[in-house]
């Protein structure tokens, strides 16, 4: 009869000569099963005398371990290999030329962005940019936004770690920093938009936690808030590219004063009212006002000689309306059957 020091060598040569999952599948069987070689060696116990029993059956039970260790390195390495294999069929050259029926379009975020964009700078205003981390002072402070103000809760905020980003370090909630910031770059005569990335504590079918707002500043001698009602609804009626009602509603910006909400008429039913509009007729679009005096005098400008208007718009909002598009969320999560229907222009 062969030796277990035999069985055992002949098992761990089989093991390592197996080259896929399968073959190693029936080693492992043929050894270590129920039947397998060397359990059986266990059932022979039986025969020899009982006092021989206990050293030779922890012989066999060594021998058994020691086929299972090479037996699991060996479906690790395989295991391995399969992956690599698999991870080089699938491999995409990034490099190679897209194919014309393949080729990619403008996400409707992006796409509405750039209207926008396009639109003011026809009538003058320029890009303006900061930072989507921003300080206490820019987001609230300067604007108006006292650290004890109950407004601040009208933003749930996402505070950033100090330890990484500084004391008083969030992520902006809106776009309005970005009027301070272009307020102390630059001296009036100034008209900027300043497009860009903001973040609530917020997710439902119309708001995400990340959107896109679009900022409007205007600030010079003698500004009114009949100019800037007519430039919004220059912009609005450009941007659908048709005619439509627009009003202002009062409203609360610690930043504006007075502030107005702006609401058009539904594009979908044209004001009749439908379940977009919540059959009011009316669709809220933008927050807007008068750059409050206090505003001014925190970035150095005289609010006895200069006043000036200010908008804030939420891109992704008006993607929806002119896409038709009935879920925020969809704009997010970049599912190429919604993403295809944008390709093109
Ligand atoms: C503001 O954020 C003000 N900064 C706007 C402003 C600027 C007023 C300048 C006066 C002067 P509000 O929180 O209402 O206001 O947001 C403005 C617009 O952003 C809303 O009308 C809406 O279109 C969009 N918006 C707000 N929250 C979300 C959200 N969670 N998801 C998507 N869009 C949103
Ligand atoms: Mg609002």
């Amino acid at each position: 009869m062969e030796s277990l020091a035999a069985l055992t060598e002949r098992a761990l040569n089989e093991v390592v000569a197996t080259d896929d999952l399968a073959q190693l599948d029936e080693v492992r069987v043929r050894w270590l099963g129920k039947k397998g070689l060397l359990t059986e060696q266990l059932k022979a116990l039986g025969n020899l005398p009982a006092a021989e029993r206990p050293a030779a059956g922890q012989l066999i039970n060594v021998a058994k371990a020691r086929v299972q260790e090479v037996l699991d390195q060996r479906l690790a390495s395989l295991q391995a290999a399969l992956l690599e294999r698999q991870l080089a069929q699938g491999r995409v050259d990034v490099t190679l030329g897209g194919r014309g029926e393949q080729a990619g379009g403008l996400h409707p975020v992006t796409r509405a962005r750039l209207r926008i964009e396009r639109l003011f700078a026809d009538i003058g205003f320029t890009v303006a940019q900061g930072p989507e981390i921003e300080d206490d002072f820019h987001n609230f402070t300067a604007l108006n936004v006292p650290a004890d103000h109950p407004a601040r809760a009208m933003h749930d905020t996402f505070y950033v770690d100090p330890a990484h980003a500084g004391q008083g370090a969030l992520l902006r909630t809106h776009t309005s920093p970005v009027q301070i910031r272009a307020l102390r770059a630059g001296k009036p005569p100034l008209a900027v938009i300043a497009p860009g990335r903001v973040y609530r504590v917020d997710s439902d079918a119309t708001h995400t936690p990340m959107f896109h707002q679009v900022e409007g500043l205007l600030v010079d001698t003698d500004v009114s808030f009949a100019q800037l009602k007519s430039v919004l609804h220059g912009f609005m009626e450009a941007f659908f590219e048709r005619d439509l009602a627009m009003r202002l509603r009062p409203s609360y910006f610690p930043f504006t004063e007075p502030s107005a909400e702006v609401d058009i008429s539904c594009v979908e039913c044209g004001g009749k009212g439908c379940r977009l509009c919540k059959q009011t007729g009316w669709i809220e679009v933008l927050g807007c006002g008068m750059v409050h005096p206090q505003v001014l005098a925190s970035c150095d400008v005289d609010p006895e000689r200069y006043t000036g208007y200010a908008f804030g718009m939420g891109i992704d909002r008006l993607a929806m309306l002119r896409y038709g598009v009935n879920d925020l969320r969809l704009f997010f999560e970049n599912d190429l059957r919604f993403l295809r229907q944008f390709r093109g222009g």
